[in-house]
Order: C-alpha cells, then structure tokens, then sequence
C-alpha cells in the first residue's frame, strides 16, 4: 500500500484523467480512475479511497451529485472538485453538499499536491480525535477497583503479571464480580493503554449480527449490509478487544476466532481481503468452560487459545473482608452522584451487609447502596433492606417530633435481617437511632 494515500481520479476525459492518474502515482500515491460518476461509486466500495478528486461536469450523474452520494454514507473521505473556469457558482454547490476543497481546470498541479496534504492532514486530525474520544468514554480508572482480600490481592497480583504481556486472558467467576472491571484494568496497565479498550457482549446478539461485529463486513454481504463496516476487531486494532459471555458463541464463530488467535487476521463478512490486526483479546464468561469442553460445546482447542493465563474472580462471599471498603466506596460515588447527605453507614448496617451472602456479589450490594441512597423509603430485597437509609448515617437532622415513638417496618425472609435490631423491632422508644445528625 501507498505510504501517502489512496486516490480516485474521476473525470469523463479520458486524457486528463490518465495524465493526473499517472502525475499522482509518480508522487507515491496510489490511484485507480473511474470515467464516469457511477464507475466511481463502485471503485470506491472496492478501493476505499483517502481522496476523491472528481471532475463537476460528467454526462449521467454530476460530480455534486456524487459528492452526496458518497456523504450519505461516510464523513471521512475527503472530497476535492475540479470545475471549468467561470463556473465557481456549481463548486460552491458541491461544497455544500461536502466536498472539502475545489480546484478551477486547467489544473495547477503543484496547487494540487498542497491541497491534498491539507485534506490528508485534516482526515488525520479528524481520526485521531475520534479515537481519543472512544478512549475517554472506555476509561475506567484502575484505582476504581476496591479490594484489600486476600483472594483480591491475589487478583491484582496476576493483573500486574500479565497486564504487560500480549497473553490472552481468560476470566471466570460468577456474575457481578468484576470480570469487566479487572478486565478494563489489564488494559489500563498494559502498554497499550492508549489503544482503543472495545467491548463486545457475545450473548446479546444473534449469530450472524455477532460475526459482523466482530470481524466487519462488505456492502451487500447480506440484507441490510447498506455500507462497508468495520468489526471490533478492526476498532480495537493497537489496543484490547474484551469479549464477553464468550462461552455463548457458536461453533463457525469458535472457528473463526481461533483462527484470530492463531493468525492475527481474519477476513470481514462477504470479503475477500485479508486483514491484519494487532489486538489483544481478553475473554470472560461465568460458565464453566471445562465443562462445556467436556460437553462438547465449546472447542477444546480455542479453549486453550483463550485460557492462556486464567484468572478466576472469587465470589464476594468468599471476600466479606472486602464489604466495609466496597460499601464505603459506592456510599461516596452514590452520595455524590446524587448530591445527598449521608456520611457513612451504622455499625448494625454493616452486620447486615456482612451476614448476608450476596448472590448477586459486588452488583448487588451495589445496587442495594445506591437504592438506598436514592430511594431510602422503599425497600424491596431482603438485601436491600440491609441498607436501606433508616440504618445510613445521614448528616441530615431526623425530622421526628422529639418524644414521638418512631414506627418502623417489620423484615422477614433474609437471615441477614432477622439478625439485627436495625429491620426488626416496630416501635421504638425515643433516644438516639441509627439516624443520627452529622456536625
Ligand atoms: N472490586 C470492585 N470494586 C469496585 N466496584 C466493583 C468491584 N467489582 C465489581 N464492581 C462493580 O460491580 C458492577 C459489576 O461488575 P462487572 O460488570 O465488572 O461484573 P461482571 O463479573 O463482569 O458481571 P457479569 O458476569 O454479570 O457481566 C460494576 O458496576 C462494577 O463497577
Ligand atoms: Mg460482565
């Protein structure tokens, strides 16, 4: 491929067209020509040019015509008109529509080259925005992982051994226990920080959608392919491609991703064209993938690919050292988030959190700190109730009339509720509560 870029010549004579074809080329560019508007459309599904560079008057379709054709679909191609001398009125027109720069014929060469570095580099700028964009909606802090257990220092040990390397990564563990999180910080460690971090959830979508998220495909490859598209693993090319609920993808996907692993390239959907990326794929799944080897499910062979180095996210039952600093930690962001007062949590509160076994691990207990921040009055789970404010410390003073006996709701079902005073009695005597005033 040109080092400079790729360029379609569009012009109706044949002797212009072949002379800035040939011009072009010896500057290091690589050219392909097209006589007329509707061989352009079709060269440029094919070639994917840098630069259009069209002439305005051309029988059967225009060059303004053209240029919206080619705007309806893609924002990044640069667009630069040739028009006779005497007739700026119709290259004003086709700048409306977008073209980026336009030229009056007979060309100046020399005007030329200028103009397309200018287009090149504004296409430059414009990319590399986009990325830097992507990166900072992707972000996520490692410091946003909480964890002092021993089984979660274990895992951020493993994260500091691996994150530097290329390996793929395998991590199990049940859901809400932080695949996606420690995944994200893998990539936040590694060296390619900076590369893109893309995410794709296999088992929300069909399977032929799937294959055309993840390795793109042509115009037309199947109804609806209106454009060429990129997959994910283009997108994440120079940084990491998560994949996650991986062990809910088909078998022709398990093939196809295997040869990725193995080769680095894959073809897009209805392609011929060999593309080659450099990403590094982290997988997640809280299925147990041995078993469905076993089962003859999923690929033994891909299974190996992914589980180069596994790590395994213990279950927030096995790490209760772990719920003070998490509760403390989503009390902060939801407190702040919603710009309430609440500046900690009772010690009864935190008996409950600690008793209870959290099925839906660090997502619930999430969830039940963030509900009882924003809707303290309506309790729902078991697990909510546990946090529910009447147990918050709120720096907000109690509205109770002094001397009047405060009604409180009766928990059942959760071990964890029958266990303190805080859900339990209905009527208490004045005096101090778990509700207490901050300075
Ligand atoms: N150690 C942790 N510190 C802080 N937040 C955490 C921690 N672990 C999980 N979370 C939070 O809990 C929620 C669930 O985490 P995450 O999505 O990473 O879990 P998961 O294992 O990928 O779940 P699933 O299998 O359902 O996809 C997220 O909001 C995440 O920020
Ligand atoms: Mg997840």
């Amino acid at each position: 491929m040109s080092r400079l870029g790729r360029i379609l010549v569009v012009d109706d004579e044949a002797n212009a067209r072949t002379a800035l074809a040939e011009l072009l080329r010896d500057e290091g560019y690589e050219v392909e020509t097209a006589a007329d508007a509707f061989k352009a459309l079709g060269k440029y599904e094919s070639f994917a040019p840098h630069i259009v560079v069209t002439d305005l008057k051309m029988p059967g379709m225009d060059g303004i015509e053209l240029v919206k054709k080619i705007r309806a679909t893609d924002e990044v191609t640069g667009i630069i008109v040739m028009t006779a001398f005497g007739a700026v009125q119709s290259a004003i027109e086709a700048m409306r529509a977008g073209a980026a720069e336009y030229l009056t014929k007979p060309l100046n060469f020399d005007e030329l080259l200028v103009v397309l570095a200018k287009v090149l580099e504004n296409q430059a700028v414009r990319r590399e925005a986009r990325q830097l964009r992507q990166r900072v909606r992707e972000r996520v802090a490692p410091d946003n992982i909480v964890g002092i257990s021993p089984p979660m220092q274990r895992v951020f040990e493993v994260v500091d051994q691996v994150a530097p390397s290329r390996a793929t990564v395998l991590i199990t563990g049940e859901s809400g226990t932080g695949k996606e999180l420690v995944a994200n910080a893998i990539h936040q460690r590694s060296p390619r920080a900076s590369g893109p971090f893309i995410k794709l959830h296999c088992a929300a979508l069909a399977e032929s959608l799937l294959e055309s998220e993840l390795f793109g495909h042509e115009k037309g490859s199947f109804t609806g392919a209106m454009t060429r598209k990129d997959g994910r693993f283009q997108l994440a090319d120079g940084g990491t491609l998560f994949l996650d609920e991986i062990g809910e993808i088909s078998p022709s996907i398990q093939v196809k991703l295997l040869r990725f692993l193995q080769e680095h390239e894959f073809e897009r959907v209805g392609g011929t064209q060999t593309i080659r990326v450099d990403v590094r794929v982290i997988a997640a799944t809280n299925r147990n993938l041995v078993e469905e080897v076993a089962k003859g499910r999923f690929r033994e062979d891909l299974f190996y690919r992914l589980n180069v180095v596994a790590l395994e996210m213990p279950p927030l039952r096995d790490r209760k050292s772990d719920i003070p600093a998490l509760a403390k930690f989503f009390l902060d962001r939801y407190v702040k988030d919603n710009s309430k007062a609440v500046d900690g949590c009772a010690s009864e509160t935190m008996e409950l959190l600690m008793a209870y076994d959290w099925p839906g691990n660090v997502r619930e207990l999430e969830n039940a700190i963030e509900r009882a921040v924003v809707r303290p009055a309506c309790p729902r789970s078991p697990a909510r109730r546990c946090a529910t404010s009447s147990a918050m410390r709120s720096s907000r003073p109690s509205r109770r009339p002094a001397g009047r006996p405060r009604r409180r709701r009766r928990c059942s079902g959760s071990a964890s509720a029958r266990s303190s005073t805080a859900c339990t009695s209905t009527t208490r005597p004045p005096g101090p509560t778990s509700m207490s005033s901050a300075s």
